[in-house]
């Protein structure tokens, strides 16, 4: 463990890529930062794109451009892996007059065709978002896991998590009495439960879309080894590389907005300082009835309900008006 801090407090941050370096973050078009890259020199690419949904860092393009455009990056992405990597693309939905597209199901034939092979869709669920009043509220976005070969790396062991049941026996057969489970814990499946990060969460910065920390050490500490890089395209404040340094990888990544490269560069600084605060990985979700909470007691009778559900109302019908 000491020897791992003091090999991070010698990470310097550089602004390209070379194969020495430990951190690159480059203010860019990710497309000019992959012209840097190497054939097969990457063992893990995870990005979440943009969505093209408006966001303050993006143009709203037609679906079939935004394809087009992430095609030419997701070809360029699979030059740069190597024959064991894994490219992981967490995405949500692209919402066209209240119809939603799933990106997942449009950008699968993309990767489909540079010949990248699925190995899981994973949801990835959390409890906080807009509140949708014409379709129900959206808790899930998805995760697809893409590999280059079928001899691909992935570490189960450093990624499990405890088992519901660990004192369970087999009961008959040549193994009963003897206890079943791995003690290393379970496989943790492909529906994961990690908080997003909205106002509360220790991890928010100003940028409106940044994943948490949790997330992708899973996605680090299974499919990639000490010492590889992990490339993410669209690196907003600097998570993937985070994530990749904390377990002893090498992290690059693109940012075209300077501001988010400037919190890029800080986080990643404080994480080599070991002074960034994250939400630690296979934390419990918080219960607020559990931990006693006292907001999560109703406080409605019959009169006092009725009187709010008019309120509410009110406020429904002031808004459709505006
Ligand atoms: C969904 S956000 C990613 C946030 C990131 N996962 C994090 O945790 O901070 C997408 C980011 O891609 C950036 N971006 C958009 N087009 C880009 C491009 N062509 N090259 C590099 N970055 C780009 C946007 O500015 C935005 O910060």
């Amino acid at each position: 463990m000491i020897e791992k801090t003091l090999m991070l407090r010698k990470i310097n941050i550089s602004k390209n890529f070379h194969l020495n370096n430990h951190a690159v973050v480059y203010n860019g078009n990710c497309l000019d930062l992959l012209k840097e890259i190497p054939d097969g020199s990457i063992q893990l690419i995870v990005t979440s794109p943009p969505y093209n949904i408006g966001k303050e860092y993006e143009k709203k393009l037609k679906l079939k451009s935004y394809l087009a455009q992430q095609a030419r990056i997701i070809k360029e992405c699979t030059r740069t892996l190597s024959g064991s990597g894994s490219i992981c693309w967490q995405v949500g939905n692209y919402v066209d007059k209240g119809s939603i597209i799933p990106l997942d199901t449009v950008l699968y034939p993309i990767f489909q065709d540079f010949g990248l092979k699925m190995r899981n869709r994973i949801i990835w669920h959390f409890e906080h978002g807009l509140h949708c009043s014409k379709r129900f509220s959206g808790r899930y976005e998805t995760i697809i896991w893409f590999t280059k070969s079928n001899d691909y790396v992935f570490n189960l062991d450093p990624v499990r998590i405890p088992q519901k049941y660990p004192g369970k026996k087999h009961f008959k057969g040549p193994k009963a009495g003897q206890y079943s489970c791995n003690p290393l814990g379970k496989n943790p499946g492909d529906i994961w439960v990690i908080p997003n990060v909205k106002s509360n969460h220790v991890e928010k910065t100003e940028h409106p879309c940044q994943f948490p920390v949790e997330l992708i050490e899973r996605l680090v500490l299974s499919m990639s080894y000490e010492d590889d890089w992990v490339l993410d395209p669209f690196l907003g404040v600097g998570t993937s590389i985070i994530a990749a340094i904390r377990h002893g990888r090498r992290g690059v990544g693109a940012e075209t907005v300077t501001k988010y490269v400037d919190i890029a560069k800080n986080r990643i600084q404080q994480e080599v300082n070991g002074t960034l605060r994250t939400r630690p990985m296979n934390k419990p979700v918080y219960n607020p009835s559990q931990a006693g909470n006292h907001i999560t007691t109703a406080p409605w009778d019959k009169k006092t309900a009725a009187v709010q559900k008019s309120l509410l109302k009110q406020e429904e019908v002031k808004s459709a008006t505006k």
